[in-house]
């Protein structure tokens, strides 16, 4: 079968030369799909065609319209709105399209054949349990790597885990001090919470230590040399924090003695540091795992914090960067509308930048890719135009192939999240309320009673986590934005559960229609409206898979998902499928209860989403 957007413009071309002459063949045509509130389903704009047709678009449209209606088959009918001649597919085009390929289980997925991507998504710190903003990132990161797959790409799955630094030695610090031993396992505490856990306890200290040092002696006279603007003692004290950490406190010294340690090597404190990253990493995994993502490798800031150096000794060479009197290394990036901005600390240390700058180059190294996909929190916009600048400068192989999937905060209705307090959205106990809501809702219907006790629960698992998945991934990547837990389970709402119960539909119709004759489909002549609607949905699929994966907009793959399910409900309503009056229509409308089914599996199954039988 040939495409329909081709096939119209082939006949467009002859119709052009048809009426207006041999210039036609250099004319740009443009086609598009045609506007909701219009009949018909592929769209040619005649303003264009003016000054070769020499006639009003509107007359273009006319004549083009009728020259098309007569010289192709798969054109029933036309009208014209204006310079816009909107061209109404014929039942039989739709029809054959559904029965040969529409119906095919992995019809839009492409085989291969496509470049090789790494995308990384999660990348988490390990003195903290992953909250609300991480599974925005990870259902982005993970989605759009299915949305790159299911296109022909090549896929690689990266993270970074940030495991070492002056964060993790506060937990280890606090654990050290105040917890006489304590494992996750006899504590009864998720692993990564655990270590969390005694992040928040190194805080509290931290703070009962600053709150009595302010009646010092030290602190009187820091005070007194200190405060030139005159603030009230508290509000000094609370930007005094980070400076009294690296200079007066106690604490701070002693967290920071265990840094120098760890970078030295020292056997017992690596020996902790280890145990330690041990228990988050198994709690990152069970969360990973309950939301149905996976790596194909895991980078880790202790091994890559060293990398990059090399890369700014050969940019040095090149002229790329500068090196200060102090010794630190700057690059200016002025030109590009950026700043100047430091590579490299006086001291040799390297800064988050740098190792940047090697793993991009590891990552080349590792799986010759030459796009990258970083999935990370738009408060990173900036780090991510300097590193993409910079490797461009480098003249890295891979560096026209760097994409930030950056995105915005999300927040609950009620404002619980306010990461600056501290009170941040923990990523188990959203899953757990979601899946509570799911277990909430359900009890509203009966559908499921004749199930048992296992089968329902995993059923409203897969709807909690459905709902969670699709009501962050449809809103554009881009967008800051509210989640909220009730909204998303609404069967009646544009949510997944809405879009699950579609599927279900599609396969309820099957578990009842028993042994019926479905090679009567091919007989079935006249489409209704809303069958129409459908098919040319579905077969819209392909195309939207592309844009959604060239955009990098999971998004776009969830609106189309709900679009389908919203005309699959609404067929289910206007249209009799079972009880159709020929044998014909209802092996047909079985088919395309199956086509819908498979793409709205296929659609979901990319954002991550499993769908029930029942519901
Ligand atoms: N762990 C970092 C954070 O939580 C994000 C790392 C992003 N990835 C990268 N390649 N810089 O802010």
């Amino acid at each position: 079968m040939k495409a329909l957007p081709e096939l119209l413009e082939t006949g467009v071309r002859d119709a052009l030369r048809h009426l207006y002459g041999p210039d036609a063949s250099e004319q740009e045509i443009t086609l598009q799909s045609t506007r909701k509130e219009f009949e018909g389903e592929f769209t040619v704009v005649t303003f264009p065609l003016t000054r070769l047709a020499k006639k009003k678009p509107e007359v273009i449209a006319e004549e083009i319209g009728a020259r098309l209606k007569e010289t192709l088959e798969e054109v029933k009918d036309f009208n014209v709105i204006k310079g816009f001649l909107n061209l109404v597919i014929a039942d039989r085009y739709w029809m054959d399209f559904l029965l040969q390929s529409g119906v095919r289980e992995g019809f839009g997925h492409v085989a291969g054949g496509k470049d090789k991507v790494v995308v990384e998504f999660a990348s988490p710190n390990t003195n903290k349990p992953l909250h609300l903003g991480h599974i925005r990132n990870i259902l982005l990161g993970w989605s759009t790597s299915k949305l790159l797959e299911a296109t022909g790409h090549d896929v690689v799955r990266v993270q970074i885990i940030n495991n070492r630094g002056i964060a993790i030695c506060k937990s280890m610090l606090a654990w050290q001090r105040y917890g006489n031993g304590a494992v996750p396992e006899k504590a009864g505490v998720k692993a990564d919470h655990f270590v969390g856990d005694y992040y928040i306890k190194f805080e509290q200290h931290f703070q009962e230590e600053y709150k009595a040092w302010q009646k010092s002696d030290e602190a009187a006279a820091i005070l007194e040399e200190k405060n030139k603007k005159d603030l009230s003692p508290a509000d000094f004290w609370k930007g005094y924090k980070n400076t009294y950490f690296n200079e007066n406190s106690d604490l701070g010294r002693a967290a920071k003695e265990m840094l120098l340690r760890w970078e030295d090597g020292e056997p017992e404190t690596v020996a902790l540091w280890n145990r330690m990253n041990d228990w988050v990493y198994e709690g990152f995994d069970e969360t990973y795992e309950r939301l149905g993502v996976s790596f194909d490798k895991n980078y880790y800031e202790s091994e890559t914090y060293l990398l990059g150096k090399d890369m700014i000794d050969a940019g040095l060479d090149k002229g790329v960067f500068y090196r200060k009197e102090d010794g630190s290394v700057f690059v200016d990036l002025t030109d590009a509308k950026l700043d100047q901005k430091a590579i490299l600390r006086a001291d040799g240390t390297s800064l988050y930048i740098t190792q940047d700058l090697g793993t991009a180059r590891l990552r080349y190294d590792d799986f010759g890719a030459k796009r990258m996909v970083y999935t990370v929190g738009d408060e990173q916009n900036y780090h991510f135009q300097v590193l993409f600048e910079i490797l461009k400068r480098l003249e890295e192989p891979y560096a026209d192939g760097l994409f930030h999937l950056s995105y915005g905060m999300v927040d609950l209705p009620t404002g619980r999240m306010k990461s600056r307090e501290g009170t941040v959205v923990d990523a188990d106990d959203l899953m757990d309320e979601v899946i509570q809501e799911a277990y909430q809702s359900s009890l509203e219907r009966e559908s499921t009673s004749e199930l048992s006790d296992t089968e329902r629960r995993e059923i409203i698992q897969k709807i909690g986590m459905a709902a969670l998945k699709f009501q962050i991934i449809k809103v554009g990547p881009q967008k800051r934005m509210i989640f909220d837990p009730k909204e998303s389970v609404d069967l009646q709402g544009q949510t997944g559960p809405y879009v699950q119960n579609a599927y279900v539909r599609t396969r309820a119709v099957w578990r009842k229609a028993g042994q019926r004759d479905l090679s009567q489909a091919a007989g079935y002549t006249q489409l209704e409206p809303a069958e129409r609607e459908l098919i040319s949905l579905l077969y819209a699929y392909p195309g939207l898979l592309n844009d959604a994966a060239a955009n990098y907009d999971p998004s776009m793959v969830a609106m189309y998902c709900y679009e389908l399910a919203k005309n699959l409900h609404k067929f289910w309503h206007d249209v009799s499928i079972l009880g159709a009056d020929t044998e014909a229509a209802v092996a047909f409308r079985l088919y395309l209860c199956q086509a819908v089914g498979n793409v709205l599996k296929s659609g979901m199954g990319i954002l991550g989403i499993e769908m029930p039988e029942r519901m």
